[in-house]
């Protein structure tokens, strides 16, 4: 397939492992929207929330997308609010196909722990966030995606698996 893969879905969804593992299978670079913002402002991401708020985080992640979008064919793993922007959907969806790893929320507690360095976990148990958070933006994934892979029972080789033969079909 053509353009770029992009992997959207909730925090926990295993969306960094996934871009690794499948950027060394396509032999494609692979961006971390998260660890390119954070290289570019030299914090990290909890800093960034913490000291300028999560507007100014937002406006840096489309900024994140708007440049991996303009760029080569890549495997890009995105925050889990990148859909937030219907700038950023329409950004993923012109350059490329887009996948959502999804998983319920037992298991994408289980994943995030403790939710450290994760701004939107740190109060209150990450399962009720994580419900509240995935209920806001689960019609945004849905909308956005070219394949959903549901994720709780597959290991980060299977979810890979599953999109390599897609997107070599
Ligand atoms: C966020 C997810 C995080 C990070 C930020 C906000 C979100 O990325 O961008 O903490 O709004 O869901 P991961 O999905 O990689 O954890």
């Amino acid at each position: 397939m053509a353009g770029h893969l992009w992997l959207v879905g909730m925090m926990g969804s295993g969306k960094s492992c996934t871009a690794t593992v499948l950027g060394e299978r396509f032999g494609l670079d692979v961006i971390d929207t998260d660890s390119e913002i954070s290289r570019r402002t030299g914090c990290s991401i909890a800093q960034l929330w913490g000291e300028r708020g999560e507007e100014a985080f937002r406006s840096m992640e489309s900024a994140a997308v708007d440049r991996a979008a303009a760029g080569p064919p890549t495997v890009i793993s995105t925050g889990g609010g990148a859909v937030l922007a219907d700038g950023n959907i329409a950004a993923m969806r012109e350059s490329g196909s887009v996948v959502w790893l999804a998983a319920g929320v037992e298991v994408l507690a289980g994943r995030v722990g403790n939710g450290a360095g994760r701004p939107l976990l740190e109060e209150g148990s990450a399962a009720s966030d994580l419900e509240r958070i995935l209920s806001q933006r689960r019609d945004r994934y849905a909308s956005v995606a070219d394949l959903i892979v549901v994720t709780d029972d597959l290991s980060v080789a299977e979810t890979a698996d599953r999109i390599e033969a897609w997107w070599s079909r």
